[in-house]
């Protein structure tokens, strides 16, 4: 879809469809819509009052004009108490609404500046958002296309000339952030028979060609001459050979920090040898979500071009049961020298991660290093679907993470690494096992992780719960969410300011 600025007002633009907004506790209509219902003879005030329609946020409802408006349909959306229409409740209401307009046949959609008293920035940046990423559908692989209704052009309307440039460059960075999410989703979506680690290996050659960025890609060989044995022993069991991604962006000029973005890459997770029961195993083609939204931000970032280095480190490969398999028991060595004894195969995230953090530590020598990973089902459990949480050995650090976060919209909430857990990682042969207890078992999983960020700054995100869904949200339909691309984003883009700070 299409995203365009107008300088027209609402009313003046020829569509399919206009939205117009409702705020909860207001009794007049918002000037635009005060003059959709003048045109249609006073029939929107009384649709809303037969629907008892309140405005609350995300509440929608329609009317077909009958060419008595310059739009042919009016759409109307609540957005809750305009006090408190932040950031997200834009987002929310765009995205149903356009999606409203599309499930009744619009091609063309106008909307006005939607979100009561927040800058007209973060207004169109929202709106792009959440419309975008609202009419996101994953339907390469179906032969009937829901695609007869589909939305092309999304019309904006911002007559205030004193909001206008603003707008504009909200519409870009919306576009950016959902063109990341976008290819995020659909590298979760696809299927693990596709999305192999040769596969993620070949789309970060392909984003760095795009976006000029250094690629460098290991195969096993190289892998095991830097003495990757922790991921290499994840991969053993495997059909399908490693790949160990690092692409890299410069800024022009001398960078202000040095980032390291890791993401969790298990193309399959079928537990290894430890195997997952079926219903368990069923969507563990996303356990590849984290590598999904660090490379999201990299195919975008040479357009945003913050002034900090990124880079990002992907451990790729599947984890399967077979002959050559890692068995409980082994003992791997990590690249930094560290032995981890696997007491079970089905926690191979972690494995994976500390060859890519002691690889960053020793290779890249970061200011800071974020690592995004599916990988606990306690975290899951912990916090539920809709929240990720974070783990830290640097709370400044976290805080700057948690806010970017709080900013995309995306929910983050921070556990603590308490120190006296450490004791469910001892081993009698190792230098640690690689599974804790089950009670604090993100907890554990953090503190083993932390153990190979070493000095460096880190904060550790587990997305077990958020990365995929089963029912429809806001605006991330059915499938992979892409979560944690936009906070990233945020993140990378805030840390070029002083400070730190997220602008947002
Ligand atoms: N990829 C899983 C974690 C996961 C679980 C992600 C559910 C998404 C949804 C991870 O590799 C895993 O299997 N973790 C184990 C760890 C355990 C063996 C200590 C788990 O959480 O059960
Ligand atoms: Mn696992
Ligand atoms: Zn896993």
């Amino acid at each position: 879809m299409k995203v365009t600025i107008s300088t027209r007002s609402l009313s003046d633009i020829e569509s399919d469809a206009i939205v117009v907004e409702r705020y909860v506790g207001e009794l007049r209509l918002t000037p635009e819509a005060a003059r959709a219902d003048r045109q249609l003879h006073g029939l929107l005030t009384r649709i809303l009052e037969d629907e008892r329609f309140e405005g609350r946020l995300a509440e929608t409802t329609h009317h077909h004009t009958g060419g008595l408006l310059r739009a042919k349909r009016v759409v109307v959306v609540g957005m809750g108490a305009r006090g408190e229409a932040k950031a997200e409740a834009v987002r929310r209401a765009a995205a149903v609404a356009v999606r409203r307009a599309r499930d009744l046949g619009a091609r063309s959609v106008a909307i006005g500046l939607i979100g009561g008293r927040l800058p007209a920035r973060v207004r169109a940046q929202a709106l792009g958002e959440g419309a975008l990423l609202g009419l996101y559908s994953f339907d390469r692989y179906r032969a009937r296309k829901p695609e007869e209704r589909r939305v092309e052009t999304l019309t904006i309307a911002v007559p205030d000339p004193g909001d206008q440039a603003a707008a504009r460059e909200g519409v870009r960075l919306a576009e950016l952030a959902a063109e990341a999410t976008g290819f995020a989703r659909d590298l979760i979506n696809e299927p693990a028979n596709h999305v192999t680690a040769t596969a993620l290996a070949e789309a970060a050659e392909s984003i760095g060609r795009a976006g000029g960025l250094r690629a460098q890609i290991y195969d096993r060989a190289a892998c095991a001459e830097m003495g990757m044995g922790a991921f290499l022993g994840v991969n053993q069991g495997s059909q399908e050979p490693p790949r160990f991604i690092h692409l890299a962006y410069a800024p022009k000029g001398r960078p202000r920090r040095r980032i390291v973005l890791i993401g969790k890459g298990i193309t399959f997770d079928s537990g290894g040898l430890d195997l997952k029961p079926a219903d368990a195993m069923e969507r563990m083609k996303d356990d590849m979500s984290g590598a999904a939204a660090v490379l999201g931000v990299m195919k975008v970032i040479g357009r945003l071009a913050p002034p900090v280095e990124v880079h990002a480190l992907v451990a790729a490969t599947d984890n399967m049961p077979s002959g050559s398999a890692v068995k409980p028991g082994d003992i791997l060595r990590v690249m930094n020298g560290k032995t981890i004894e696997v007491n079970n195969t089905d926690a191979e995230g972690r494995l994976t991660l500390a060859d890519a953090l002691a690889y960053a530590v020793k290779e890249i020598r970061p200011d800071e290093i974020v690592d995004i990973a599916t990988l606990t089902g306690a975290c899951s459990i912990a916090l539920g679907p809709l929240c990720a949480g974070a783990m830290t050995n640097a709370p400044q650090l976290q805080t700057r993470v948690l806010r970017a976060a709080e900013a995309a919209g995306e929910r983050v909430w921070p556990l603590p690494l308490i120190e006296e857990y450490r004791e469910g990682l001892k081993s009698e042969v190792a230098d640690m096992k690689n599974t804790g207890p089950r009670p604090g078992g993100a907890i554990t999983a953090g503190l083993l992780l932390k153990e190979f960020a070493g000095e460096t700054p880190w904060v550790h995100l587990d997305i077990a719960g958020a990365a995929f869904t089963d029912k429809d949200l806001p605006y991330a339909p059915k499938g992979g969410v892409g979560f944690g691309t936009r906070t990233l984003l945020a993140y990378v883009m805030g840390a070029g300011q002083p400070g730190g700070r997220t602008s947002r």
